[in-house]
């Protein structure tokens, strides 16, 4: 298992190139199960939750293959990613099993095309995780309200569809609001369904938009997408196609983040900063500076940073991906931050770290109050999930010392080549392998 060690205190300053969304990738991946020929996509970032997805389409019958990299260079950025053809030659197996599943929950996207094209999937129930309980209620929910019927056997979800789906008008939200992925699952299914789908309590997230409009290029009729209220006219068969996914949202507020954390400033190119308004909002209360110039946004920070209050929400509201890296961020406002998580009451895995390293923070319920202090130190902790690495990566960029963080492999299911990214901008961080 690789650490990073960081030795903190210094400003960044350069280009960070944004890498394409692992959160749109994976699904749209499963989506190409339903295609007839090929599809390529392209910006897929190399990412280990990536080549899971990969490993699994190919249990499912898929050819996977991705291109060298192309000599398509954005000033003095890295080759752009080769794309990712993905063809199916083999639609006889259903089955995504544990071993996948248990490493990357985001295998529960094929269960929806699966169902859909073949009639029949097993997938494993994906358990809890570090960010809390992750139950696939929803998913189930609302491809049963297509037609589908379900069993669990021996930890799986067994699912099968007589004949073909049916489209209906149903309502997909749940205790906790809408549901990313389920929204995705049961979209793709009904783009398969006879008649017409609505989906209303839909999630509204970029990366739905983005499945639903390479759903229409390979021939899908989806209406509504980025809306509470999908509309999705059944066809008969989709073709694959060509498609670029959306630049990584996540990835670009955790730069934004490092920037105004190590009081520095950053060019990141290939983002939309459209899709991250309310982090842009919370960042320029704190003090931070966000311009852009078409596709490319600037980042710099002022040396005082002011206390906020922030509660994660459904997008257009701040990300809870991006929760503890504002976290890290606050531990050095001037003065008291709030922070309520609405999507995973329980992520707070980070706050013990964060406070071994010098922060005040207390958590009450699914609150955190963090009380700014003047510094944070370097120390050994640990990574629990993707999203608490990056705040721990942040916090040892600007803490006094070294800091050694454990368990780096949970950041590259997510993060594509982070460490070379912040050290090609002034970062002081190095891979050490076990
Ligand atoms: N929920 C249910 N039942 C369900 C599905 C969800 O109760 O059947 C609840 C969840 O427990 C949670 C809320 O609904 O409280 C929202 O969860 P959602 O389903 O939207 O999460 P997800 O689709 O499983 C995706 C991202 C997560 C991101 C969330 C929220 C991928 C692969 N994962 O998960 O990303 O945090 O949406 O935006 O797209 C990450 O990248 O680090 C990550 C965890």
């Amino acid at each position: 298992m690789d650490s990073f060690l960081i030795r903190g205190g210094n400003r960044l300053k350069g280009t960070v190139q944004i890498s394409g969304s692992k959160n749109s990738a994976l699904p749209i991946m499963a989506a190409c199960l339903m295609a007839e020929g090929k599809s390529t996509l392209k910006g897929v970032p190399r990412l280990s939750d990536i080549d899971s997805m990969s490993k699994l389409l190919g249990e499912l019958g898929c050819h996977v293959y991705r291109h060298e990299p192309a000599d398509d260079r954005d000033g003095d950025g890295p080759a752009l990613n080769g794309p990712l053809d993905i063809v199916v030659t083999d639609e006889r197996m259903c089955e995504a099993r544990y071993e996948i599943v248990r490493t990357m929950r985001a295998s529960i996207c094929v269960l929806g095309p699966l169902l859909a094209k073949r009639k029949r999937a097993i997938v494993s129930i994906p358990g809890g995780c570090a960010i809390g309980d992750r139950p696939v209620d929803l998913h189930v929910r609302g491809l049963q309200k297509l037609g589908a019927t379900f069993r669990t056997e021996n930890g799986n979800i067994v699912g099968e569809v007589h004949g073909r789906l049916r489209g209906c008008r149903m309502y997909l939200g749940g205790a906790q609001g809408p549901t990313v992925l389920g929204t995705i699952n049961v979209m793709s299914a009904a783009t398969l369904a006879e008649g017409e789908t609505v989906l209303v309590g839909a999630a509204c997230e970029p990366e739905v938009v983005d499945c639903a409009n390479m759903l229409n290029k390979m021939g899908a009729r989806i209406r509504g997408q980025g809306t509470p209220e999908i509309h999705i006219e059944g066809v008969e068969s989709l073709v694959g196609c060509e498609h670029r996914v959306i630049p990584d949202r996540i990835e670009c507020g955790t730069f934004m983040l490092a920037a105004a954390i190590t009081n520095g400033e950053l060019e990141l190119k290939r983002c939309n900063l459209d899709h991250l308004i309310a982090v842009t909002d919370r960042l320029e209360e704190v003090g931070v500076r966000v311009e852009r110039e078409n596709g490319t946004v600037f980042v710099s920070s002022a040396r005082r940073l002011n206390p906020v209050e922030m509660t994660t929400q459904p997008y257009p509201g701040f990300p809870t991906d991006l929760q503890a890296q504002l976290m890290a961020l606050l531990c050095l406002a001037d003065g008291m931050s709030v922070i309520t998580e609405r999507i995973f009451p329980d992520r707070f895995l980070h706050v013990g770290e964060l406070n071994r390293m010098g922060a005040r923070i207390r958590k009450e319920g699914a609150t955190a109050v963090i009380q700014g202090v003047k510094e944070l130190q370097g120390a050994n902790v640990m990574a629990s999930d993707l999203r608490a690495s990056a705040a721990l990566v942040l916090a040892g960029l600007v803490a006094r010392g070294t800091t050694r963080l454990d368990r780096v492999y949970h950041i590259d299911r997510g993060y594509e080549k982070i460490e070379e990214k912040l050290a090609a901008v002034g970062a002081d961080i190095e891979r050490v392998k076990e």
